[in-house]
């Protein structure tokens, strides 16, 4: 199937069909997926004012702890919400610009926590705790707030330019 017919058929699906043509499934699953983004953004940028030097008092590992499991805890509600707000409308938002760009900035800022996780953490003993992060801790933290602000803002212009 080619991609344009991938985006037609899943348009014309039949839970595509029913969502559009139902009053209250498409704000519904709208909350769904901003009750998800709402645990995901909180617990990052949480994690990111740490890496900031903001409550330092608190071990980053502890705070990574506690914070990272909701953060992929939430991801069960804002991908699957998502995709399925973007079938009752794939053949446009397939071309739309803002849309490419909002999925764009959520791969970098995966890879930007990956990163910090395999390679910038490396040596947290030295900074884990009441110690200011290193430059590139600092960096992550900043480059992730940059990065989910720009997702959200992205989500949020969906309604408004092509
Ligand atoms: C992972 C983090 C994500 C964040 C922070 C995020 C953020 C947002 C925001 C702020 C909105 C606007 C909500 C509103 O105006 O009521 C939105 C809507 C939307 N998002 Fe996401 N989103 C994420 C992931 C995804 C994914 C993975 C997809 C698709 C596979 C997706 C598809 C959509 C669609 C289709 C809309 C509705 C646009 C509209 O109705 O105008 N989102 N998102």
């Amino acid at each position: 199937m080619e991609e344009a017919n991938v985006f037609e058929w899943l348009e014309t699906s039949a839970p595509a069909e029913y969502i559009r043509h139902s009053h209250l499934l498409y704000p519904i699953i709208e909350i769904i997926h901003i009750v998800g983004f709402v645990f995901l953004v909180g617990s990052v940028l949480l994690f990111d004012f740490r890496l900031l030097g903001i409550s330092k008092k608190i071990p980053v590992t502890d705070l990574a702890r506690h914070l990272l499991p909701w953060s992929r805890r939430s991801l069960l509600l804002v991908i699957p919400s998502g995709f399925i707000l973007f079938m009752t409308q794939a053949t446009s938002l397939a071309a739309n610009r803002v849309f490419g760009i909002k999925l764009i900035l959520i791969l970098l800022a995966f890879a930007n926590a990956g990163y910090f996780h395999r390679y910038t953490s490396r040596d947290i003993s030295s900074w884990n705790h009441l110690q200011p992060s290193p430059p590139a801790a600092r960096a992550a933290g900043i480059i992730s707030i940059l990065l989910w602000t720009g997702v959200i803002t992205c989500g949020r212009f969906l309604a408004y330019l092509e």
